[in-house]
């Protein structure tokens, strides 16, 4: 082995010596609706004040260099909600995206959708089909779970793996919604309940767990930020020693 580089030696002080960086973390991004009854707001200004919190996240991601960040924004089951906040809700989608695409090209963040999202609104589809191509050339991936159940998917995946052969983790692995995201390091849900809410089932089967009291609207990239440092102090096994 030759000498270690200087930027190495640089990030290894920083980070202290072997201890590892996240490349992706996943939120499940909880508490909204909690954050506006506190208030005695409606549960649309809560998921409004989410957005933000979203929009405040994703302008303070650059510094954390994580490859992938990926976030629940909606369930399979959160149809099971009224109409009018189910409505709400994809209101809010498709404002965000047509207020913040074009600071996602700037930043260079790279879009990826996660789940049955094609199933959503054809406008919705279109818009996220555009916003997709337009941010095909960013550098850090935003990957957002719409429609997404865990147990859907890897339904799906098994079924695609087994019309091309035998069905192996490698092979429903590869046909996961996520096949071409990092593994799976950190997964964190906001708001105190402790569940996984149908997300990432698969990946999480060795990724490390955060639950934390904060409701979402409340979610600031510091709290990101404690995650990760608190995140390098973990020592991972994954059944060995
Ligand atoms: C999370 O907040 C947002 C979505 C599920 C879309 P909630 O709406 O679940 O908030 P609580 O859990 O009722 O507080
Ligand atoms: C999980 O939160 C889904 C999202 C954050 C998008 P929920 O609030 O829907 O989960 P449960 O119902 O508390 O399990
Ligand atoms: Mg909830």
């Amino acid at each position: 082995m030759g000498a270690t580089p200087a930027t190495d030696q640089a990030a290894a002080r920083i980070l202290g010596a072997g201890e590892p960086r996240a490349r992706h973390v996943a939120i499940i991004m909880d508490g909204n609706g909690r954050w506006a009854k506190k208030r005695g707001l409606p549960r649309a200004v809560g998921h409004q004040r989410g957005v933000e919190a979203v929009r405040r996240l994703v302008r303070g991601l650059e510094p954390m260099k994580l490859e992938c960040l990926t976030l629940y924004a909606f369930s399979s089951e959160n149809w099971k909600r009224s109409h009018d906040e189910v409505d709400d809700l994809m209101n809010l989608m498709r404002r965000f995206i047509k207020s913040d695409l074009e600071e996602f090209v700037a930043n260079g963040v790279k879009l990826k959708i996660i789940g049955d999202w094609r199933s959503l609104a054809p406008d919705i589809v279109a818009m996220l089909e555009d916003a997709l191509a337009r941010t095909a050339n960013g550098r850090q991936i935003l990957a957002v779970a719409l429609n997404y159940g865990g147990k859907h998917e890897i339904a799906r995946a098994a079924a695609k793996a087994a019309a091309k052969g035998a069905i192996t983790p490698e092979a429903i692995e590869a046909q996961l919604d996520t096949h071409d995201l990092p593994p799976l390091d950190l997964l964190i849900r906001t708001s105190g309940e402790i569940r996984l809410s149908n997300f990432l089932l698969w990946q999480a089967a060795y990724a490390e767990m955060l639950f934390v009291d904060t409701l979402w609207p409340d979610f600031k990239p510091e709290h990101l930020q404690q995650a990760l440092d608190d995140f390098a102090r973990r020592e991972r096994r994954y059944g060995g020693r």
